[in-house]
């Protein structure tokens, strides 16, 4: 056998949206090998894709418990060694704990659970038997993000005195007006995506990218959510205005009803001298405002970014990189950790920043719903 870490997947077949950019990813930094999974709900699916794939029909399962039982029958060293989980989120938690209990390492989408207490719980296990566990919020990837947090730590910007991240997409303003429509979109479906549409798919990228540039926790929260029509069960567009642990204060506006936009996706963070700016539709340019003198624009590859963005970029400046990159840069974090070889904190999300994101969507839901007071993210 090969010395690539064997990869499988649960979700991420040819119906799977976000799959693409696993595998891509996963291949980027040549550690993994894709080698079984369930690709599809629909396991005849599952087939065609492995055949697509040309990976061994006998290691697409129908089922996890299945996957998980023939692969523990396998010697160690053909065994799967790590499993991204691509499915919706109320699947989340009880696959990760199955596969987890069963001493696999696990690659997870976002939000990590459906609730706060099944992350905690799900922290737990993964300290208790020792596997490596990756969140995957894309953007940590991305080469100008891994400066702004080096530039933010290194004191740059001075101390943090506002924080705004913005994430606005315009894709649910199609469907959200006829209930026939609308049943069509899963993540409205409270049984299907958890407590929260808008801020558990969106507004949690942002906290943590929040969380993760600055390296300050948000304290506190006060929400304004927004369903747009009662019988609509959950959030479509909000605003949360944020407290952060050194006082600061900040706010997170999120969107999935912003017509026409796309993936935009911004972080500023202002500090007593200076600010950093990046906006996802255009990731090659890390903006640093300084007081009294011009804008300095910093762009991945060149030696006067941080140590940690140079180890991010894999090409030659003005070569631009994008998602599947920032996915790969995660993926390779991820590698290292289970090869046990050198890596940086912020390599790659991990599952306390899933607590941390459950505990932020059910503070910004308890706090809408009791008519906008603050609330602990805890
Ligand atoms: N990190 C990011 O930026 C990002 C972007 C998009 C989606 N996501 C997350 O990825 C997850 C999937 O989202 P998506 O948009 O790709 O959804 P999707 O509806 O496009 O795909 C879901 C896939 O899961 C499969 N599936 C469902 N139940 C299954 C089961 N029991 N066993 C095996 N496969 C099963 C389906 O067949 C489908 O292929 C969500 O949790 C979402 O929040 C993250």
């Amino acid at each position: 056998m090969g010395n690539k870490i064997k990869l499988g997947l649960i979700g991420g077949g040819l119906s799977s949206f976000i799959g693409i950019v696993h595998r891509v990813a996963a291949y980027m930094g040549e550690n993994y090998v894709l080698t079984g999974g369930v690709f599809d709900i629909d396991f005849d699916k599952g087939n065609q894709f492995a055949v697509q794939l040309e990976l061994d029909a006998a290691r697409s399962y129908p089922s996890l418990d299945i996957f998980i039982e023939k692969e523990l029958a396998l010697a160690e060293e053909e065994r799967i060694q790590v499993v991204s989980i691509l499915t919706p989120n109320f699947l989340h938690f009880e696959m990760a704990k199955k596969l987890v209990s069963a001493g696999f390492n696990v690659i997870c989408e976002k939000p990590i659970t459906v609730t706060a207490d099944e992350a905690r719980s799900l922290e737990k296990l993964v300290q208790e038997k020792g596997v490596v566990f990756g969140l995957t919020h894309t953007y940590t990837g991305y080469p100008m993000i891994r400066q702004m947090k080096s530039m933010i730590a290194q004191g740059k910007i001075g101390r943090i005195q506002k924080v705004d991240a913005q994430y606005y997409q315009g894709w649910i303003n199609p469907f959200i007006h006829q209930e026939e429509e609308r049943k069509k979109v899963w993540r409205l479906n409270p049984k299907m995506s958890g407590l929260s549409c808008c801020m558990g798919d969106i507004g949690v990228h942002a906290f943590n990218l929040i969380e993760y540039t600055t390296g300050l926790e948000i304290d506190k929260v006060l929400a304004d959510l927004d369903t747009l029509y009662p019988e609509n069960e959950l959030d479509v567009d909000g605003t949360t205005l944020l407290r952060m642990n050194n006082g600061s204060r900040g706010v997170i506006t999120a969107s999935q009803i912003a017509s026409g936009e796309e993936n935009n996706l911004s972080i500023a963070v202002y500090g007593d001298q200076g600010g950093l700016k990046w906006e996802q539709e255009h990731p090659m340019y890390l903006k640093h405002l300084i007081e009294g003198a011009p804008t300095q624009i910093y762009k991945p590859g060149n030696p006067y970014n941080s140590e940690f963005a140079l180890e991010s970029t894999k090409i030659a400046p003005g070569h631009p990189e994008g998602l599947f990159d920032a996915m790969g840069n995660i993926y390779n974090g991820v590698a290292a950790a289970i090869q046990g070889t050198r890596h940086r904190v912020g390599a790659f999300p991990t599952v306390h920043d899933g607590v941390r994101g459950m505990s932020f969507i059910e503070a910004v839901l308890s706090s809408s719903s009791q008519g906008q007071v603050w609330v602990k993210v805890s």
